[in-house]
């Protein structure tokens, strides 16, 4: 066998991007665990090796430290450096099925997880899959003022723990955010959540158990779907027209069942993109009331409304009263990525929720809130509203002409936002759906959004990433689609 100095430089070419004593560290250490250098055998000492290697000393003091660290080599005084004796890892372990011992949570959100279950985008495809905002309108450069002038001024603290309620300046922020809505805040708080997806799940771990019933309108946010579906509870869906959440169905499905818990989305309501009207929105309220069910309401695009003057929230309905648990998110107009949503809702609740939150996950970063604060509060939040209304105003007139062209619907629902739905006759969206995949576009089946199996024919375009070409393109090749479907099925 060759000796352990001949090995370690026969098989060391030195490279530019890593420290050269991390390179022989793992020269070293890959060649013990390989066996070609074996325990007890001596190693070369420092001065040789370096010699030998062409680096310092100190590199290969820095290394041999590192390795005996690790329990790879040992010295001993006056005699040299050996390779220790290894205790053998592998074959040790044993097995566990994991699938087997998922609880129902964990099954349920697997098996409802459309991101491991629905076709996926492919570089080079056209996808009206996503409703995220189009990060290209960031205004980055203020963000990252932002981050400097909060580092500056508490960097320490912010790196630190914080509190589970959030950021105070960002509470009070978005308090006054709420009052100018008009909502009335001197009973209720704030909590800093995860995004809306946080707000909800934490709501409903909070103040429901498996088996309790929630109403909502069907179709509805497929992610709400999953969180209620995951905790147990039976959801009931309330029919939708033309213009929204159906009054009389609503009124009969309180009626008949034992409502724990409303879930509304009143603006841009995801996936239909209806906007409830504010007359609708009082009777919605004023139903809820006479069976005295409070509301979760889903105000994740309110920012977005610019086809319409100014709607009320429902929580600006409610007065003083306390049964309206608002769950705000700027996900749809700022960077999703920080995650960041809040809930809205009486005192005594969002007290409750702030211990439930200190229990879960502490609290949401406070770098992340104070840089959002720092942004909301520049001055610099009202001009890119401003500017992000107007642009997904022109590419949503744009789509539903490309909409009206091209695709041969029987409904087209939206006032905006973010995504159109479409209805067709009697044509199944999934076999549209396959036949433009071929042609390289993807988007989202209707029948996700459904709590009873229907809307299979029906599907969701998001359209706030796409440029004009892209969605000209797009919808031409699912009209062309279409067609193919209706044709096949006259045949068959
Ligand atoms: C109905 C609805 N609510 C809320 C959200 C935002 O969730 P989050 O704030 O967790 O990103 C979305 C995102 O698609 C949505 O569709």
């Amino acid at each position: 066998m060759k000796g352990a100095d001949t090995l370690i430089c026969s098989d060391l070419n030195f490279n530019n991007e890593e420290p050269i004593y991390i390179q022989i560290e793992n020269n070293i250490k890959e060649m013990i665990e390989k066996g070609r250098i074996t325990s007890e055998s001596k190693l070369p000492s420092s001065r040789e090796l370096g010699k030998l290697l062409g680096v310092s000393r100190n590199s290969v003091i820095s290394a041999y430290e590192n390795l005996e660290a690790n329990g790879y080599i040992y010295t001993l005084k006056g005699k040299g450096t050996f390779v220790a004796k290894r205790k053998s890892v592998s074959n040790r372990g044993f097995n566990v099925d994991w699938n087997s011992k998922r609880n129902n949570y964990g099954k349920t959100l697997e098996e409802l997880d459309i991101i491991k279950t629905e076709l996926v985008w492919k570089k080079g495809m056209i996808s009206f899959k996503s409703i995220a905002p189009d990060e290209t309108l960031f205004d980055t450069e203020e963000v990252k003022k932002g981050f400097l002038n909060r580092m500056s001024i508490e960097g320490n603290k912010l790196l630190n723990y914080g509190y589970a309620q959030g950021y105070k300046p960002l509470i009070e922020l978005l308090l006054k955010y709420m009052k100018e809505k008009g909502a009335k805040i001197d009973n209720k708080d704030i909590l800093i959540t995860n995004g809306f997806t946080e707000g909800l799940d934490i709501v409903l771990a909070t103040y429901t158990k498996p088996g309790d019933t929630i109403i909502c309108e069907n179709p509805t946010h497929n992610t709400a779907i999953k969180i209620m579906k995951s905790y147990g509870l039976k959801v009931i869906g309330v029919k939708m027209n033309s213009n929204g959440i159906d009054l009389e169905d609503l009124d009969l499905k309180l009626k008949e069942n034992k409502v724990k818990m409303g879930y509304l989305i009143p603006s841009y309501h995801n996936p239909t993109g209806i906007v409830m009207d504010v007359e609708k929105r009082y009777k919605v309220y004023d139903i809820f009331k006479k069976y005295n069910v409070p509301i979760i309401e889903d105000g994740f695009n309110e920012e977005l409304l610019y086809s319409s003057s100014h709607v009320l929230p429902l929580v600006a309905l409610e007065g003083d009263g306390n049964s309206i648990i608002y769950i705000g998110s700027f996900s749809k107009i700022l960077f999703p990525g920080i995650r960041l949503g809040f809930i809205l809702g009486d005192k005594s609740l969002i007290s409750t929720l702030e211990s439930v939150k200190r229990g879960r996950t502490i609290h949401c970063s406070f770098l992340d809130q104070a840089i959002f604060y720092e942004y909301l509060n520049s001055g610099v939040f009202s001009k890119y509203i401003k500017k992000a209304r107007k642009h997904y105003k022109e590419k949503y007139e744009f789509t539903l002409a490309k909409v009206k062209e091209y695709i041969p619907y029987e409904e087209v629902f939206g006032e905006g936002g973010l995504h159109l739905f479409i209805k067709l006759k009697d044509i199944n969206a999934r076999k549209v759906l396959d036949k433009s995949y071929e042609k390289g576009v993807v988007f989202t089946p209707g029948d996700i959004f459904y709590l009873d199996g229907s809307g299979r024919n029906t599907f969701r375009i998001g359209f706030s990433r796409l440029s004009d070409e892209e969605i000209t393109e797009g919808i031409k090749l699912i009209g062309q689609s279409i067609e193919e479907v209706m044709e096949k099925e006259s045949l068959d």
